[in-house]
C-alpha cells in the first residue's frame, strides 16, 4: 500500500485525487494540506501545511498553486518524501528551486499528467521537423473559466518541445492584439481561450499554402490527471533515486521492452580479415547497393593487426548475388574470407523505453546464456536491439525472451 499526503486537498483537483485513489486499492490518502483546510470535511486529517502535519507517507501529490510549491518542496525535501508537482505556473525561480531540491528527493514534474498530451508532444515534434521551413505553427488552448494561469502549462510544454526540435530557432508571440507588423516566419503563435468548465483543449496547427496539419488534444474529464498524478506518485515511490522526473520517464520505464519479433528471410555473410580500410568497405558495400541489394544488420570489429572483420544482413534471395559480387574483391585482397550464413533467423527486442534503461542488453545475453544458445551478431539502436541466431535455436530463444520480459 502507498500512503499519500495531498496538497491543496481542498481544491477542484486535489478532491478528484481522492476520488481517484478510492478506486485503486494500492494506494491510500493519509492526509491533506489546503491553505483552506476547514473547507471540506476529508476523510482524512487535514493541515494547512506539510510542516504542521506529523503523519507519515510515501509520497505527496500537488495540485495547488505556483507559491505553495517552495515550501512544500523545503519541507517535503527535510523529511525526505518524493513529490509529484502537478501544480502549474511555476516561475524561474521556482523551477531553480525545484532543480536543487532534487538533488535530495524524486520530483516528478509534468504541466499535464495525461498521456495523451505526451504523445501529443512527440507527435508535434516529429512533425515540426518535417514541416517546419513552409508551415507555420501555431497554438490554441482552450480552458475552464476559473483557470489563472495563462496561456497553460501545456501549451508552454508543447511550444518548447517544438522549439527543441527546431534547434531553439522560434520566438514565441502570446495572442496578435494590437500588433501591427505581420506573422514572421521564426515564430510560434500562442493563444488561450478560457470559457465555462472546458477541462482542456490544446491543438497545433501546422499551416502551409493550401494545406493545414491539425494535431488536438481533449481531456473529457480532471479525472484523467488524477489518475496520471496516481500512476506517477507510483512510479516515483518505485525508482527512488533524487532527481526531477517527467511523463517520457515514467513511460520509458513502463515500456522497457513492448515487443520481441523474428525475421526469418535473411541470410548473413561474415568478411574476415578485411584491411582495415573505409576505402575498401565502402567499395564492397557500393557494389551490393549499386545492384539493389538491401543490407540490414551491419557489425564491425575493432581492427587487430590492421584487419577487421564485418558481418552483415541482407535478404536470403539475394544471396548469391552478393557472393557473385564480392568474388572479386576476394580476389584483390588476399587474406579476404568469406563465410556465408543462411538457416538463420533474425530476433529483435524493441521498446521505446529502452532508450532510458541500462541492462537491457545484458539481460538478452543472460537469457541466451542460460539458455545455451548462442548469437552470431548483435546490433542495438535506441529502442531496438537485433541479432541474429540459428534457425533451429529460434523457438527456443523466443520463448526464454518472452518469459523474461513478461510478455
Ligand atoms: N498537471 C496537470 O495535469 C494538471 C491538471 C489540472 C490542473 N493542474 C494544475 O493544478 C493546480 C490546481 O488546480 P485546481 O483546478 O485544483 O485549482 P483550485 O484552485 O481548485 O485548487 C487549488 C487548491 O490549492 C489550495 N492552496 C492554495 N495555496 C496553498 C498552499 N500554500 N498550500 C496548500 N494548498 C494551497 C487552495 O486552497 C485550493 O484548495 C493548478 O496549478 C492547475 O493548473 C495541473
Amino acid at each position: 500500500m502507498i500512503d499519500i499526503i495531498i496538497n491543496g486537498c481542498n481544491g477542484t483537483m486535489g478532491q478528484v485525487v481522492s476520488e481517484a485513489t478510492l478506486a485503486d486499492p494500492q494506494v491510500r490518502v493519509v492526509a491533506g494540506i489546503d491553505a483552506r483546510p476547514q473547507l471540506i470535511d476529508n476523510p482524512y486529517p487535514t493541515y494547512d501545511s506539510l510542516d504542521a502535519c506529523a503523519v507519515d507517507c510515501d509520497v505527496i501529490i500537488d495540485f495547488s498553486r505556483h507559491d505553495a510549491v517552495k515550501p512544500l518542496l523545503s519541507a517535503a525535501a527535510q523529511r525526505k518524501i518524493p513529490v509529484v508537482v502537478a501544480t502549474t505556473g511555476l516561475s524561474g525561480e521556482d523551477i531553480a528551486f525545484l532543480e536543487e531540491k532534487s538533488q535530495d528527493i524524486p520530483i516528478f514534474l509534468s504541466a499535464n499528467m495525461s498521456l495523451g498530451i505526451n504523445l501529443l508532444c512527440d507527435l508535434v515534434s516529429q512533425s515540426a521537423g518535417v514541416l517546419s521551413e513552409d508551415f507555420d505553427i501555431e497554438i490554441i488552448e482552450k480552458h475552464h473559466n476559473k483557470k489563472i494561469d495563462s496561456p497553460s502549462g501545456t501549451a508552454y510544454t508543447i511550444a518548447n518541445t517544438i522549439n527543441e526540435a527546431l534547434s531553439n530557432s522560434k520566438t514565441f508571440t502570446y495572442g496578435r492584439h494590437s500588433k501591427d507588423n505581420r506573422r514572421l516566419q521564426d515564430e510560434i503563435g500562442i493563444h488561450s481561450i478560457r470559457g465555462g468548465t472546458i477541462v482542456g483543449e490544446h491543438s497545433v496547427l501546422f499551416a502551409g499554402i493550401d494545406e493545414i496539419l491539425e494535431i488536438r488534444h481533449i481531456a473529457h474529464s480532471k479525472q484523467i490527471f488524477a489518475e496520471g498524478a496516481i500512476k506517477a506518485a507510483k512510479f516515483l515511490v518505485s525508482v527512488k533515486e533524487p532527481d526531477i522526473y517527467d511523463m517520457t520517464d515514467m513511460m520509458a520505464y513502463q515500456t522497457q521492452v513492448t515487443n520481441i519479433y523474428t525475421s526469418k528471410d535473411a541470410a548473413m555473410i561474415t568478411l574476415n580479415s578485411l584491411p582495415n580500410s573505409p576505402k575498401i568497405v565502402a567499395d564492397i558495400f557500393k557494389a551490393l547497393g549499386d545492384s539493389g541489394i538491401n543490407i540490414d544488420m551491419i557489425s564491425q570489429t575493432a581492427p587487430v593487426n590492421n584487419r577487421i572483420n564485418i558481418s552483415f544482413t541482407l535478404p536470403e534471395k539475394d544471396l548469391n548475388k552478393a557472393i557473385e559480387l564480392i568474388g572479386p574483391f576476394n580476389t584483390r585482397i588476399g587474406e579476404l574470407r568469406t563465410d556465408v550464413f543462411a538457416e538463420i533467423s533474425k530476433i529483435t527486442v524493441e521498446g521505446l523505453g529502452m532508450e532510458k534503461q541500462t541492462g537491457i542488453a545484458g539481460k538478452v545475453f543472460e537469457v541466451m546464456a542460460d539458455n545455451d544458445l548462442s548469437i552470431k551478431i548483435i546490433t542495438t539502436s535506441e529502442t531496438k536491439i537485433s541479432f541474429i541466431v540459428d534457425m533451429i535455436d529460434e523457438e527456443n530463444a523466443m520463448t526464454a525472451l518472452k518469459n523474461a520480459f513478461n510478455l
